[in-house]
């Protein structure tokens, strides 16, 4: 066949496939260089960092992760080193990427590919069953790293399948329509391309506002487009007020050999910031306010409060700053299992960021 004729073929293509030709035909020339990625029609990455590039960029931006990324790499370049690091040692170097429920799960699943000989498994429905792999991570490093065909949805993705069939559901419940739809253009070859093609144009082109609809390789197939709204899609249910919560953290200083040391403790397993260093507080949670009694009867000064919005709840709160002397502290230390940690290496607590900004509170 000559090569007029095979351009003829294609540009009779369903509107389904000439979506993937045209988006991998985009990727080609400019899909975004990013550290675990290989440049596109190129052999695929390790799994592992396909892995731990994607467990870190679940509700994380690309830019947040790519420092995260390097450290951890450098740190433990193999599943085997990193399922052999010690839990306190990955708690604290994922400090600052926030849901930390994803640092458990990976220590967990690092140990157990670690269990199989290092040997991540490839097909969606193993990748599945190790810990912490939900339906977007397996299908992400099914594709991704092992080249299956996989639906690989993620936030970008939804926004950009909802707009191209100008899908009127509204999230969430739209979602399970929105997998059928992306399922209909995910192409048989190229799966791990073509999902990030689509993260890509979500990321770079098909962006929330101001889409630039003049630069997408797919706007000839778009209904979103041609609806003259792009924008409009996808369509949002309105969101619930998210309720607000009071808590007390307390800042406990005393010098030990010479050096200010502050009680830390760590936080219970899975809870919120489980398995975190944290200021010692008075029990908040998702559910309802802390109790707001300090851990010890005595003098204690305001040092200031801190908002931080969780997924689920936005958290007021408050520092105190204890004022009174040092004999009591080494029982109330033990009772509450807390560790002095020196001032001048706070920065190495591992402190989660709702606690390092309270802490700057202390540190003032
Ligand atoms: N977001 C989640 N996974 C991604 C990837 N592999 N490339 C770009 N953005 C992403």
């Amino acid at each position: 066949m000559d090569s007029s004729s095979e351009t003829a073929l294609l540009a009779n293509d369903p509107p389904h496939v000439a979506v993937a030709r045209d988006l991998l035909a985009w990727y080609d020339v400019h899909a975004r260089q990013l550290p675990w990625r290989a440049p596109p029609g190129t052999p695929p990455s390790e799994p592992y960092r396909v892995w731990l590039s994607e467990v870190m960029l679940q509700q994380t931006t690309v830019a947040a992760v790519k420092a995260y990324f390097a450290a951890f790499i450098e740190r433990w370049p193999s599943v085997m080193d990193l399922a052999a690091a010690p839990d306190a040692d990955v708690m604290a170097a994922w400090a600052g990427l926030g849901y930390y429920a994803r640092a458990r799960n990976l220590l967990a699943c690092a140990r157990e590919v670690s269990a199989r000989g290092g040997v991540f498994p490839s097909t969606e429905e193993e990748l599945r069953a190790l810990p912490g792999l939900g339906a977007y991570t397996a299908a992400a490093v099914a594709a991704i790293a092992f080249g299956q065909r996989a639906v690989v949805v993620d936030a970008n993705v939804e926004r950009v399948v909802a707009r191209l069939f100008a899908l009127e559901d509204a999230l969430p419940g739209a979602r399970p329509r929105i997998r059928e739809l992306a399922d209909r253009i995910t192409p048989d070859a190229r799966a791990g391309d073509f999902a990030q093609a689509m993260m890509d144009l979500g990321a770079t082109v098909c962006t929330s506002r101001n889409p630039r609809c003049l630069l997408c390789p797919i706007s000839a197939d778009c209904a979103g487009r041609m609806s003259g709204e792009p924008e409009r899609f996808p369509v949002k249910a309105p969101k619930k007020a998210k309720p607000r919560r009071q808590g007390r953290a307390f800042w406990i200083e005393r010098e030990i050999g010479g050096e200010p040391h502050v009680l830390t403790v760590r936080r219970e397993g899975k809870g919120m910031l489980g398995g975190m260093r944290a200021l010692p507080d008075d029990g908040w949670s998702a559910k309802g306010d802390g109790h707001a009694e300090p851990p010890l009867a005595g003098a204690w000064e305001p040092l200031g409060r801190v908002e931080h919005v969780f997924t689920h709840f936005t958290l007021e709160l408050g520092v105190s700053g204890w004022l009174g002397a040092d004999a009591p502290l080494e029982q109330m230390a033990r009772d509450i299992d807390g560790e002095w940690w020196p001032l001048a290496r706070i920065d190495e607590a591992g402190l989660p960021t709702l606690f390092a900004r309270a802490a700057r509170l202390g540190l003032t």
